[in-house]
């Protein structure tokens, strides 16, 4: 049993976009970064929903293999590759197992604050560790809690505020749980919203999920570019290794 909140089919069908995190440099550079760092072996992606990274990495060159808890985001994934191009497994990245050794298992796009409990983020970092051949990475991908914009007395940070799109990130403090509110303008002038549930997590928390789990950190920077990591930066990219 999980805490993440299962994708639905119509979350599933809006999904892919143009922009952001999928823009073209954005998913490039990424991948570049991941197949490095697969170095020639096979490689493992937690929630790969819909493909935006898996697919291309696959495109590359790269073996690669899946996650995914909802089966409506495979289905879309379906629609770029077969089973036999890229084979999905369905269920919880924190307790699946799958067939193999990897050089690599990524989670990206702030995707391990789905698991909504320290246990099962735990979990899939003994999950990662279990899948990779020795001397194979962990990478994950995720926003530092931007908890100093949480003025004293206020209870929301806003994180974008567009013409086409209010988003604003509400926290509970105590239990490390926070809901993303979206409000998107839609054709007709009304305003669609919807919400996102997570547990956000410290890179010091998740440096010791890693050595739970018998990681040690490689290397960590702000992005995919490679940027040091430091005190003002609000996103980062982790590599763990196994020794
Ligand atoms: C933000 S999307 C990221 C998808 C893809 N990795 C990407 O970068 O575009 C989050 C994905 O995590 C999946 N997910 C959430 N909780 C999960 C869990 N416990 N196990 C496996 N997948 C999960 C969701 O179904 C969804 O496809």
């Amino acid at each position: 049993m999980t805490s993440s909140d299962v994708w639905t089919a119509e979350q599933a069908q809006r999904y892919d976009g143009v922009g952001g995190v999928f823009a073209a440099e954005v998913v490039e550079e990424t991948v570049d970064v991941l197949a490095a760092l697969a170095a020639g072996g096979a490689s493992l992606e937690l929630a790969i929903g819909t493909g935006r990274i898996g697919v291309p990495l696959r495109a590359k060159g790269v073996h690669v293999t899946g996650i995914e808890l909802s089966r409506p985001m495979v289905e879309v994934l379906r629609t770029k590759v077969t089973d036999e191009e890229l084979p999905v497994v369905i269920g919880d990245m924190a307790t699946t197992r799958v067939e193999g050794e990897f050089a690599l298992v990524f989670l990206v796009f702030n995707t391990i604050g789905n698991l909504r409990t320290q246990d099962e983020q735990v979990e899939c970092f003994r999950n990662a560790a279990r899948h990779l051949s020795p001397g194979g990475r962990f990478v994950v991908e995720v926003g530092v809690p931007p908890l100093r914009r949480l003025v004293p007395g206020q209870v929301a940070v806003p994180f974008d505020v567009s013409d086409k799109h209010l988003g604003f990130d509400t926290f509970d403090l105590v239990t490390q749980q926070a809901t993303s509110h979206h409000l998107n303008l839609q054709a007709d002038g009304s305003y669609r919203r919807g919400t996102h549930n997570y547990r956000f997590v410290w890179p010091s928390e998740l440096d010791l999920m890693a050595r739970l789990a018998g990681l040690e950190l490689e290397r960590r920077t702000q992005d995919w570019a490679g940027t040091p990591f430091g005190p003002q930066s609000e996103s980062h990219v982790s590599v763990w290794r196994r020794p």
